[in-house]
């Protein structure tokens, strides 16, 4: 559900994309599996009709959370799983608390609490998905530990939060965060970071098993 280009569907299963934006449709590989131009909250698809329903980063953009979850439910025979960011976690993370608080109400606010979601779907359960240092995804808190990564524009054009942001602010964030790095203010506070594996930053896997 919300596959977009098709970077998280796994190559050893068939797959039945769900997508609602043409664009993104557009920029699936050729060899992604087939794409149904479609809500979460209106599947085009029958009862039970597939082993899982999974849905990564894509809540944020839904209109009514708890009816797409109940789709997911209706179509799935085993197992619905989301990836999903625990907000209230990524607030606590450096990069926002310290630079771009802004970055919560502009674009963190639609994540629903993870409360919600394990309401939503009886018997479910969350845990943490903790972030490698050196993670080849460029999400926004992906670069926890590479602080200069963010002074990089080309590292920040494949982030949306960054283009979301008012350009004031994003120009006030990176020079206090440039800096910060020259004086060692940022290794100061964080240098632990540049030599710790993981970081939890609010990443969360959600299993149910349906019948
Ligand atoms: C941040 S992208 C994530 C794409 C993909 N799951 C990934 O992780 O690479 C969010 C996707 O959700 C889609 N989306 C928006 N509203 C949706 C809805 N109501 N139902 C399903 N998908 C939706 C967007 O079009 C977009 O492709």
């Amino acid at each position: 559900m919300g596959a977009g280009t098709g970077s998280y569907e796994p190559d050893d299963r068939d797959v039945i994309a769900i997508e609602p934006s043409e664009v993104m449709i557009a920029q699936r590989p050729a060899d992604a599996a087939p794409a149904i131009k479609a809500t979460a909250e209106a599947l085009p698809l029958e009862d039970k009709s597939v082993d899982a329903a999974l849905a990564v980063l894509t809540l944020q953009h839904w209109d009514d959370v708890e009816r797409g979850l109940g789709e997911m439910v209706r179509v799935a025979q085993r197992r619905v799983v989301l990836v999903t960011m625990d907000i209230a976690v990524l607030a606590q993370l450096w990069l926002i608390r310290d630079y771009v608080p802004e970055t919560l109400p502009a674009h963190a606010a639609g994540f629903p609490s993870i409360k919600r979601l394990l309401g939503a779907l009886p018997g479910a359960t969350a845990s943490q998905m903790p972030v490698p240092r050196d993670c080849t995804d460029g999400f926004m808190a992906a670069f926890w530990g590479r602080p200069e990564a963010y002074l990089d524009p080309h590292i920040r054009s494949g982030t949306s939060p960054w283009h979301q942001l008012p350009p004031a602010v994003v120009t006030r964030a990176l020079g206090e965060l440039q800096d910060d790095l020259e004086r060692g203010e940022w290794d100061r506070r964080y240098g632990h970071l540049r030599q710790q594996s993981t970081l939890d930053v609010g990443l969360r896997l959600i299993r149910a098993e349906v019948q």
